[in-house]
């Protein structure tokens, strides 16, 4: 390989490695009190990607911080098709801080560390590879959207970012109390998604 050649290689990835570091699949929202997050790049597709995603009923198998994902009707009762619809209300149990990877179904809750919440779905962009539900608490107390989106970013790669802006009167509480473990559930979920996807490799 020629020098010249080199350098041009070398320009081209310090040229291109900033601009993937900035792409950004998740829309833009208005900033709230804090916010938790994660990216991460998953040798996969987005396709397989969005599949496990939609995949509530499978959520146990792989993921440490939502450990059930159930569309429900107004009443609570367990609707038939689990796939994401939006304006469906979904009733989640989560874990922050996370449990420890890897887990499965059969990983017992920590207690301690358990939440239990209704929220509504409001975006299922399947073109997009994008997926949103969103909690509010009455009052404008609390309200906070949590985005998904998956995006094939080349070289058989796909990436995984999450994304949710707590804002309203509660969030400063939740923060000093929950700010921290939710943020290391955003990156755990990411993780787990990587180890569902690469698995075996
Ligand atoms: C709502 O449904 C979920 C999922 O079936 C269940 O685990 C939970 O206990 C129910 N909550 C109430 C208040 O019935
Ligand atoms: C759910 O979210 C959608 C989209 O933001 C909204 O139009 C709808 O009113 C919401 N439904 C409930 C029950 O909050």
């Amino acid at each position: 390989m020629t020098r010249t050649l080199q350098i041009a290689i070398a320009l081209f990835c310090v040229a291109t490695s900033p601009v993937l570091s900035q792409f950004t699949n998740l829309p833009e929202v208005p900033p709230g009190i804090f916010t938790a997050s994660t990216r991460i790049e998953i040798q996969s597709t987005a396709a397989a990607a969005w599949d496990a995603l939609t995949n509530f009923p499978a959520y146990a198998n792989w993921n440490p911080f939502v450990r059930a994902a159930i569309v429900v009707d107004p009443t609570n009762l367990t609707l038939p098709s689990q796939y994401p619809v939006e304006n469906r209300r979904l009733y989640l149990r989560t874990q922050a801080p996370p449990l420890p990877l890897p887990v499965s179904s059969s990983t017992p809750d920590n207690i301690l560390h358990t939440q239990v919440a209704y929220e509504n779905i409001t975006h299922v962009q399947p073109q997009l590879g994008r997926l949103a539900w969103r909690f509010a608490a009455p009052d404008e107390l609390l309200d906070a959207e949590r985005w998904q989106a998956v995006s094939d970013i080349g070289d058989g790669k796909v990436l995984y970012e999450s994304r949710e802006v707590f804002s309203g009167a509660l969030a400063e509480v939740l923060k000093e109390g929950m700010g921290k473990a939710l943020q290391e559930a955003f990156e755990a979920q990411g993780k787990g998604l990587k180890l569902l996807l690469e698995g075996g490799k």
